[in-house]
């Protein structure tokens, strides 16, 4: 773990209760936050840079000054909002963020749709392993994979939007090195919507790939490919890979594993890599792309990284993480897999782990 990572510097008491009310608002001020923007507060902030009243900002946006008011002062209270001598408000810099940041409003987006009502449930998932939170989208569903595609537009777009952002931005780094080896087939487990898989098969169009992920979530993945003019070279598999008896065939040259193995619990990651390891022989290729919370080179993503596995616990699947690398690359050697090289640094908050079964002079 980088050492200087959540080097917490020693306290008063008085700022101390301070931090310990931050957090115990922490809810409120999110909403309140997230509220100024979604009206238009925090727009009006920006463009009065010289500073507005509450009262100027409640008619643009014919709001009650009560309402506005009680918003600044939230936002105030917060770092969102500053106010001046003459009592006019301006957006702070961490504001400018929250208003302009792309990854910023994904997050918040996220974790307003996605994770806010569920999170309510957190003690009960800790207490069960299973994702209680889930229940607020129905009740049907073991995990939330199952119940993405079911989801009202605005909750499932803010999934796919803070999915794709991260991972939009490694791909294109990943590419070449994924195709070093030139490989002919490639299987892509846990597609999603067949972003990945359309990439690859335009930047090399004579692989041949096959998407794996659940049934009805590959119906999108499917339509893109179709839409994309891509099936001949693509082609897909519905599988359940938390059923252990669900094994992959074999012929294939890559495995291409991105923000999957975080879906899932640890017995769960070694049991889909046993079956991987399975099929595989010494000049196969599996490839795993994660967000590991240790090799971060900010505090900030590391920050962002470990409080997500929040939703995994109380929404996603009730078991599975953000994990840190250390405990990834056992899983890997647990299914009889080796860690053959590690690339940091990918994109926003990536790793890519290169794996392979031990050759002989690997042991
Ligand atoms: C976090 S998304 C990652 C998507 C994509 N690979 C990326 O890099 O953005 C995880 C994917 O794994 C799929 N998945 C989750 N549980 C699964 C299971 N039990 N069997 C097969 N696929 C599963 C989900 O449907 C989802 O498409």
């Amino acid at each position: 773990m980088k050492k200087d990572l959540f080097k917490h510097k020693p306290l008063t008491a008085y700022d101390a209760i301070y931090e310990a009310q931050k957090i115990a608002y922490a809810p409120l001020i999110f909403q309140a936050v997230r509220t100024m923007r979604e009206l238009g507060v925090l727009t009006q902030l920006d463009d009065h840079k010289a500073g507005i009243t509450s009262k100027e900002i409640a008619k643009n946006l014919s709001l009650s000054t009560y309402a506005v008011d009680t918003l600044l002062e939230s936002g105030l209270s917060c770092g969102v909002v500053n106010i001046d001598e003459d009592e006019l408000y301006n957006l702070s810099k961490t504001g400018f963020y929250l208003l302009h940041d792309e990854m910023t409003r994904i997050n918040m987006d996220y974790n307003h749709y996605i994770c806010y009502q569920g999170m309510y449930k957190l003690d009960e998932a800790c207490k069960t392993e299973k994702p209680a939170g889930l229940s607020v989208f129905g009740e049907q569903w073991e995990t939330l994979y199952q119940a993405l595609p079911h989801l009202p537009e605005k909750i499932k777009n803010s999934w796919y939007a803070f999915d794709h952002f991260y991972s939009d931005a490694a791909y294109p780094i990943v590419l070449p090195i994924i195709f070093e080896s030139k490989p002919n087939t490639l299987m892509d487990i846990g597609a999603n919507v067949g972003k990945f898989s359309i990439l690859a098969a335009q930047y090399n169009p004579d692989i041949r790939i096959t998407m794996v992920d659940l049934h009805d979530q590959l119906q999108n993945a499917i339509n893109n490919v179709t839409e994309a003019g891509l099936s001949e070279q693509i082609g897909s598999l519905a599988m359940d890979l938390l059923e252990p008896s669900q094994n992959f065939p074999d012929g294939i040259d890559v495995y291409w594993l991105s923000q999957f193995l975080s879906c899932f619990g640890k017995d769960e990651i070694i049991s889909i890599l046993q079956r991987i390891a399975d099929v595989m022989g010494e000049e196969q290729h599996l490839y795993i792309l994660e967000t590991c919370w240790d090799r971060q080179q900010h505090e900030a993503s590391a920050y962002s990284l470990i409080n997500t596995s929040l939703y995994f616990t109380a929404i996603a699947s009730g078991n599975s993480k953000m994990y840190h690398s250390d405990e990834l690359i056992d899983c890997v050697n647990q299914a009889g897999l080796s860690v053959r090289r590690i690339h940091d640094n990918i994109g926003i908050c990536h790793t890519l782990f290169e794996c392979g079964k031990p050759g002989p002079t690997q042991g």
